[in-house]
């Protein structure tokens, strides 16, 4: 039963790495993949200046399970200048990676045989990490390009889940929900109680005047929603593997209880790195020699 689980996942664009390097060393040629969504542009040189200062500065060790204090509240400050949120730094976990944020809401906020929603198209992961912890997933369909099916979903809502995955700008499509959406889900989620995965990790990727709203903004779902980013694809520091998970304490401590005893906390250096690439939004902006492919 659990062989046959695992057997069923499909395989993460991250897992091609090696053969897209074989392939590149062996023909001579450079591939260019549209199937793993990684910034061709290098991190910002303050970010790689940051993470060395660190190291030469002795920051070997451990750092709190939470993240580094400071990192944490310029985090605060990143959520209110990019989407007008407001948390303060204990509503912050930051993890190793956007993609361990997301593993924690499904770890701590669900039992096995609770269901989840997903709305199609979505991007691998987030129907992988489900199915391994033994949650049960519902689909639907979006409208063209990202809009919510509100019919499909209240049927959906018959089979009783526990939570709901947005993730908007979306991956594949890069649609947006807008406002109905949102409102739709604010209603849903309260209506059926549901906790909320909101995976915003592309949120600067909005083109045609268009506008990106967090779902965590509207108050009905700011109490029940868990925000996911990252550094990968805003920044271009993909291997720096570092993200975070923002929501009420009530409901990050769970997570934090995930991360505290999987991987203690995400590497010290990588995330001064990450401190420095914020506060480099504000000062002059150098990119890196590192990085390009
Ligand atoms: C929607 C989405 N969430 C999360 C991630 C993972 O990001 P990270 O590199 O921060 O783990 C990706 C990466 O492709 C993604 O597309």
């Amino acid at each position: 039963m659990f062989r046959d689980i695992f057997d069923a996942i499909p395989p993460s664009p991250v897992s091609l790495l090696e053969m897209v390097e074989k392939i590149e060393r062996e023909k001579g040629t450079r591939v260019v993949r549209f199937d793993v969504a990684e910034p061709m542009f290098a991190p910002p040189w303050n970010a790689v200046k940051g993470t060395m200062d660190a190291l030469l500065k002795g920051k070997h060790r451990y750092s709190s399970s939470w993240g580094v204090p400071e990192l944490r509240h310029a985090i605060t400050q990143y959520l209110k200048e990019t989407r007008g949120l407001d948390y303060t730094p204990d509503e912050i976990l930051v993890t190793t990676g956007g993609k361990f944020a997301n593993f924690a809401f499904f770890l701590g906020l669900f039992k096995p045989g609770d269901s989840v929603v997903l709305i199609k198209p979505y991007w691998t992961s987030f129907r992988a990490v489900p199915m391994m912890l033994g949650l049960k997933i519902l689909e639907t369909w979006a409208r063209d390009p990202y809009h919510l099916n509100e019919e499909d979903l209240k049927g959906l809502m018959k089979m009783r889940p526990r939570g709901i995955v947005v993730n908007t700008p979306n991956n594949p499509t890069g649609g947006l929900l807008d406002n109905g959406d949102l409102k739709l889900l604010n209603d849903l989620a309260e209506d059926y109680d549901l906790y909320v995965l909101s995976d915003e990790i592309d949120w600067a990727y909005v083109y045609d005047g268009r506008r990106f709203v967090s779902p965590a903004s509207l108050s009905g779902l700011r109490e029940r929603t868990i925000v996911t980013d990252g550094f990968s694809k805003i920044f271009g520091m993909t291997g720096w593997r570092v993200g975070f998970a923002v929501g009420p304490q009530e409901l990050l401590r769970r997570l934090h209880v995930v991360q505290e005893h999987t991987v203690s906390a995400p590497t010290t250096f990588a995330q001064y790195g990450c401190l420095s690439a914020l506060e480099g939004l504000h000062g002059p902006h150098q990119h890196g020699r590192e990085g390009m492919r």
